[in-house]
């Protein structure tokens, strides 16, 4: 079955789908994007994905290419139009297309929007949570406004090579003081050796991740306690758990930090429990 996309107000061949050389997206960076789930047919978290791409646009100056309801509906007939049930659903939104010029084009130049759907096999996903990932730390290096959801991946691109060529899976952004920032593509978590579920701050320093906000309600739901502060990279090697939370990998376990085991090496039982109850908590748009 051929994929389909959706470009600026079209659904054509995924293999034929392209974006004009001159926008602002592929000169610039100068775009925002969601990555929404989707699980057993259904959008997962839609509207806290939505209310952060009504964030990202705004912060950028950058209007909505079409209005939020008239958003939902190209995202389901997308997904429809590609028979996701399991997978992943991407939309991205640029300035535009206009001569090329750091300042803002004329105004009345239309943002641009991409919409794409592909499947994902929930079954691989189960195995890979079953045997955990590896991450290795890196410097931070990104600019101090992480929080909006850019298509500006330069850092995030070279840390994910940078994990795959030391056999990892991700990389986790440290600052000078030691204190973990977030991964490349994840947000990171440990839990302590009382049990403490513990994540930074969303501040400006890292991405408000859809899948973090959900889990503080999976963690409430648990009766576990969240606690929103810093953790060392030393403190993670030493807790009695690690994972990470994305719309791509829900929760996934972290067995090991730059290479030395993270507890008994194994996936922990808070972070399976965890990914167990998340669905059932998490928001579900009918796809
Ligand atoms: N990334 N931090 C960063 C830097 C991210 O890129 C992401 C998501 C997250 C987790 O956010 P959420 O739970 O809303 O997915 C945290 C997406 C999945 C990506 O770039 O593919």
């Amino acid at each position: 079955m051929p994929r389909i996309a959706y470009v600026n107000g079209r659904y054509v061949a995924h293999s034929d789908a392209s974006v004009h050389i001159e926008d602002r997206g592929y000169q610039f960076a100068d775009g925002v994007y969601e990555v929404c789930e989707v699980a057993r047919g259904f959008i997962v978290d839609s509207v806290g994905h939505l209310d952060r791409l009504g964030r990202s646009l705004s912060e950028l100056r950058i209007d909505w290419p079409v209005n939020r309801a008239v958003l939902v509906h190209v995202m389901r007939e997308v997904i429809r139009r590609n028979r996701v049930h399991n997978g992943m659903v991407y939309l991205q939104v640029t300035r535009g297309v206009a001569p090329r010029d750091h300042v803002f084009p004329a105004s009345g130049t239309r943002p641009a929007l991409v919409v794409t759907a592909k499947r994902t096999d929930p079954v691989a996903a189960a195995k890979k949570a079953g045997a955990g990932l590896k991450v290795i730390t890196v410097p931070e290096n990104r600019w101090e406004r992480v929080d909006i959801k850019t298509v500006g991946l330069l850092p995030n691109v070279l840390a994910r090579q940078q994990a795959k060529e030391a056999g990892a899976q991700e990389a986790w952004f440290v600052d000078p003081d030691g204190t973990v920032k977030e991964g490349a593509a994840t947000n990171a978590w440990i839990v302590t050796r009382d049990g403490v579920l513990v994540t930074r701050p969303a501040d400006h320093g890292i991405l408000r991740g859809i899948t973090r906000a959900t889990l503080f309600k999976v963690a409430e739901k648990l009766g576990l306690t969240v606690e929103e502060r810093g953790f060392t990279v030393e403190e993670a090697k030493a807790a009695r758990e690690a994972f990470i939370t994305a719309a791509t990998t829900v929760i996934m376990p972290i067995v090991a930090i730059d290479g030395q085991p993270v507890a008994n090496g194994h996936p922990g039982s808070v972070a399976l429990s965890l990914r167990e109850a998340f669905f059932d908590v998490a928001e579900k748009i009918q796809a």
